[in-house]
């Protein structure tokens, strides 16, 4: 049966992972404010990209900032083709995107719609004291644009030979029309974006590489494959920058959705910030001695959303227990520990084993209600490990690991217990 969203949504409210933004003003319209675990959530996740995507000898990382001269997003298109169609209600001044109305009236009030007109997606805001035009700056639609324009500071401070990519993660922002479906689809994201440049003529076979790259990173994370599936633009479709795009889809309880789009740009957004910033950007090959501009391959992955799936592929509602089964890399808290009961002995021996295990994984201390209850708290939130003190641990220097999926338990003396723990957890 298809997982009820408002059941995701309750648990991730009720368990400390997402919370509406500003709530007790009532709330603001798609705004989500992480908490403690979803912010180890998505810490984790972010990792694990960084990971297999910067960890490599041709990519460099980067920290772009967010707001960047106006002319970026007069270059990159943004200006002129970010924008979406929109009607609005001429009563109760409600918008929506036309592809969504069934009639010429509003479907909340049956008000007159309005002309259809074209809308900027992009946030609009001033820089310094004086609010004109001249000091208008955008909110980043996406970080893409902050690697094209420090392809040559990169590419010549760490003197990379073509191909070689640029990674970053970080915020961006998007006045959609139509937000929903909880973080799936917000005006403020995080994305995780790698533009790969190439030698033009070899873009279509790094375009497959990286595809397929990418698919199988999906799957490392752990995601069920059956519900993982590529999606090819079609000429309707593809953004104005793009020759070619697929998008990873994942099938969520409210159909098959993007969740991370490879897209091959050719040599658009470079050749466009040459032209607008009058700045050579053509790269110089030593070998050859050709010059020319590079072609990017793209691979922008939503934060996000890679998180809403995640969360939705690993919840399991069993006969006794809801548990989160994480991927142990993914999971907020890796090993929770208990005493037995409130017994000075007991917490003390707990303690100090929690101590031994926090250098290497985050761990949470409970004494709180019953064994039972305490292993479905940890099951709620995903906790891979839990490990229990009890009365013998005190003279056998041994103590029960309880595994969150087969719950099975374990008796690991407490010499070889972090060993044990690391070899389950592999981060
Ligand atoms: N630089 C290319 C680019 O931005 P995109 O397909 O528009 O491409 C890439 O966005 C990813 O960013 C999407 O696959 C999605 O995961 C995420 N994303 C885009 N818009 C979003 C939104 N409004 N809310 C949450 N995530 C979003």
């Amino acid at each position: 049966m298809a997982l009820d969203m408002s059941t995701l949504v309750s648990l991730c409210k009720r368990r400390g992972f997402i919370f509406q933004s500003s709530e007790i003003y009532g709330g603001i319209n798609s705004c989500w404010d992480y908490g403690p675990l979803g912010v180890e959530l998505k810490n984790n996740i972010k990792r694990v990209w960084w990971q297999a995507m910067v960890n490599r000898e041709d990519i460099e990382g980067l920290d772009a900032s967010i707001l960047m001269h106006p002319k970026v997003w007069e270059a990159s298109g943004h200006v002129a083709g970010f924008t979406d169609p929109l009607v609005d209600c001429k009563k109760c001044k409600h918008r929506f995107r036309p592809d969504q109305l069934q009639e010429k009236k509003c479907p909340d009030c049956g008000g007159a719609l309005t002309e259809l007109r074209m809308f900027n997606l992009m946030f609009k805001t001033f820089m310094g004291p004086v609010e004109d035009e001249s000091s208008s700056v955008y909110l980043r639609p996406e970080t893409a644009q902050g690697i094209y324009v420090n392809f040559l500071n990169v590419q010549s401070t760490l003197r990379h030979k073509i191909p070689f990519g640029i990674a970053q993660i970080g915020k961006a922002f998007r006045n959609e029309i139509t937000p929903g479906n909880f973080i799936f689809r917000t005006r403020e994201f995080e994305q995780m974006e790698m533009q790969y440049f190439v030698k033009p003529g070899t873009d279509e076979e790094w375009f497959e590489h990286w595809k397929e790259e990418r698919l199988t990173w999906h799957k490392a994370l752990g995601l069920n494959p059956k519900k993982l599936q590529f999606h090819q633009h079609g000429t309707d479709e593809l953004a104005h920058y793009a020759k070619k795009a697929f998008d990873v889809q994942y099938e969520f309880p409210f159909g098959w959705q993007e969740i991370e789009g490879i897209h091959n740009r050719t040599d658009f957004d470079l050749s466009r910030h040459q032209e607008f910033s009058g700045k050579s950007l053509q790269y110089f090959d030593e070998a050859t001695k050709e010059k020319y501009i590079p072609y990017v391959i793209e691979t922008s992955v939503g934060c996000d959303r890679t998180l809403l799936a995640c969360l939705i592929d690993a919840y399991a509602e069993e006969e006794e227990r809801s548990v989160l089964r994480f991927h142990p890399k993914l999971a907020p808290i890796k090993v929770a520990f208990f005493p037995l009961i409130k017994d000075a002995g007991l917490q003390e021996l707990t303690h100090k084993l929690q101590e031994e295990t926090r250098p290497y994984f985050l761990t949470r201390y409970d004494e709180a209600g019953s064994i039972g209850r305490r292993y479905r708290r940890q099951d709620e939130i995903g906790t891979p490990l839990c490990v229990t003190v009890d009365f013998d641990s005190l003279k056998d220097q041994a103590v029960t690991v309880r595994d969150r999926d087969s719950m099975k338990q374990d008796r690991v003396s407490t010499s070889q217990l972090l060993e044990f723990l690391r070899k389950k957890i592999v981060l």
